[in-house]
């Protein structure tokens, strides 16, 4: 008796594929939602369906390690179905979302609220759970419950959730190491900011630039520098979100030589604009961290050609039209819609020099499935991978418009851009979520949490006899 021949579900044949080190002509078959093989199109089984993607690259998915789609608690500015069609129109099929909605994610009721709500995605997600001062009593129920890592508002942001004073940072650290997840950071220093932006309030200072001023580099230089130190104590690994100075890349590169295990990202805003933003689109450009001078833009550039800065992310953050305008900028909303901007923004700069298709593939995918324990089930075009893929024509021209944005706040800094280079396909573990530049609706709910793939190593805490719990046991007490 011979075997029944292998089926594949799809083969794609005549594109490029594209990985973080290599690029090489080959056709890729997919079943069950995996890659089932790549080689010479004569090697490919039959499949159900098959896919022309003559002169077109294939790329692993994007994996977007920062977006807020503030549902439950702010569904007027964005929801699951939206803010994850939108990542699906951009060539991203993982997710990861931040705690700052209402109710924040800080305890297991709340994450399972969100766990109901993003039933809607139409791509993969992890989500983050709240580091805060008052529920490192929750931070292993939340693991329990499914959290994919953490978030701590080390400054103050939308949202308004506290920041937590080094103290309770440490013993949330210490909580989350003995798990290896990762904590992501929004390292900003909140009494700085406070202070600087009291001053320029009580003093009538309300244009653009304002919020730049009340938000200088050294704001993020001393909360990297010292989540850096927190980290290195107690084995916790981080992550470095939004870097939006120059002045950043010091601390990241010396905890780095150190040994800690910290990532970081930043934001096409942060490559692409500068003080001349703050002029020309006003109020829309505000965003925590701020956008800066373009010497910054030159360094962050650096740190993305030297490897500092591991990931490129978007803080996909929309809120309403009305919210994102207003003359006095301490009345308008920080952050703006990314998620489906970003692929054809970088990939503009492909085009232009500024880095390479590999370089793109690595820090938009490989290493963020990396850093959040998803490789080698994403973040990779292999045998076995998820088939999360993405078809790009790197020959497209599109203006950006925020009128054919899928999320609903959808004021961008980046409209009328014109960009060379645009995801044509968006495939999650094998199945089309966008197809030919149009959403699949019927795809609607097909998104999973990656937490059931995840795995994450366990640090070893470097200074255990340390921590609170260990200094209360020695006692006899119980943390
Ligand atoms: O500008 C921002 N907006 N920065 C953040 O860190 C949060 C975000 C939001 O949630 O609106
Ligand atoms: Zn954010």
């Amino acid at each position: 008796m011979t075997a029944e021949p292998m089926t594949a579900d799809i083969v794609i044949n005549g594109a490029t594929l594209v990985t973080d080190s290599a690029m090489f002509a080959a056709s890729i078959a997919i079943k069950d939602g995996a890659i089932l093989a790549i080689g010479a199109p004569e090697a490919m089984p039959d499949a159900a369906e098959v896919v022309d993607a003559t002169g077109k690259y294939i790329l692993p998915g994007a994996i977007d390690a920062h977006v807020h789609f503030r549902d439950p608690g702010y569904t007027h500015k964005e929801t699951w179905e939206t803010g994850t069609a939108s990542a699906a129109m951009g060539g991203v099929t993982t997710v990861f979302e931040m705690p700052n909605t209402n109710p924040p994610t800080g305890n297991v009721e709340a994450l399972n609220m969100k766990l109901e709500s993003a039933k809607k995605a139409y791509v993969d997600f992890g989500i983050y759970g709240l580091l805060g001062e008052d529920n490192l009593d929750q931070l292993e129920a939340l693991i329990e419950g499914g959290v994919a890592g953490f978030k701590c508002f080390m400054g103050n942001t939308f949202g308004n959730l506290p920041s937590p004073p080094s103290g309770a940072i440490l013993e949330g650290f210490e909580i989350v190491a003995k798990h290896g997840y990762r904590v992501a950071l929004h390292a900003e220093n909140a009494s700085i900011m406070a202070r600087r932006s009291k001053k320029l309030r009580e003093n009538d200072c309300c244009d653009p630039l304002a919020h730049l001023d009340a938000r200088p580099p050294v704001v993020a230089v001393e909360a990297v520098s010292r989540a850096a130190i927190l980290a290195e104590w107690t084995g916790a690994r981080i992550h470095v979100l939004h870097v939006s100075s120059g002045d950043e890349l010091r601390p990241l590169r010396e905890a780095k030589a150190r040994g800690v295990d910290i990532t970081a990202e930043t934001c096409p805003h942060y490559l692409l604009l500068d003080e001349h933003a703050y002029t020309e689109k006003k109020s829309l450009i505000r965003v925590n961290p701020p956008v800066r001078e373009k010497v910054h833009q030159e360094q962050l550039w650096q740190g993305v050609a030297d490897g500092t800065i591991d990931m490129i992310a978007t803080d996909h953050a929309p809120h309403s039209h009305a919210e994102k305008h207003n003359d006095d900028i301490w009345r308008a909303d920080c952050g703006f819609t990314g998620v489906q901007t970003q692929m054809p923004l970088m990939l503009t700069q492909i085009a232009n020099g500024r880095m390479t298709l590999n370089q793109y593939v690595r820090m938009t995918s490989l290493a963020p499935a990396k850093a959040f324990g998803l490789y080698p089930r994403k973040g990779a075009l292999l045998p076995g991978s998820d088939a999360d893929i993405v078809v790009v024509d790197l020959d497209k021209v599109v203006k950006v418009d925020s009128a054919l944005l899928k999320s609903k706040g959808s004021s961008t800094p980046f409209q009328d851009y014109e960009t060379r280079g645009a995801p044509i396909h968006t495939l999650v573990r094998g199945r089309f979520v966008m197809r030919d530049g149009e959403l699949v609706t019927e795809a609607m709910g097909h998104g999973l949490n990656v937490r059931r793939i995840q795995k994450m190593p366990t640090p070893r805490p470097t200074n255990t006899h340390t921590t609170t719990r260990a200094i209360l046991e020695k006692r006899g007490k119980r943390y």
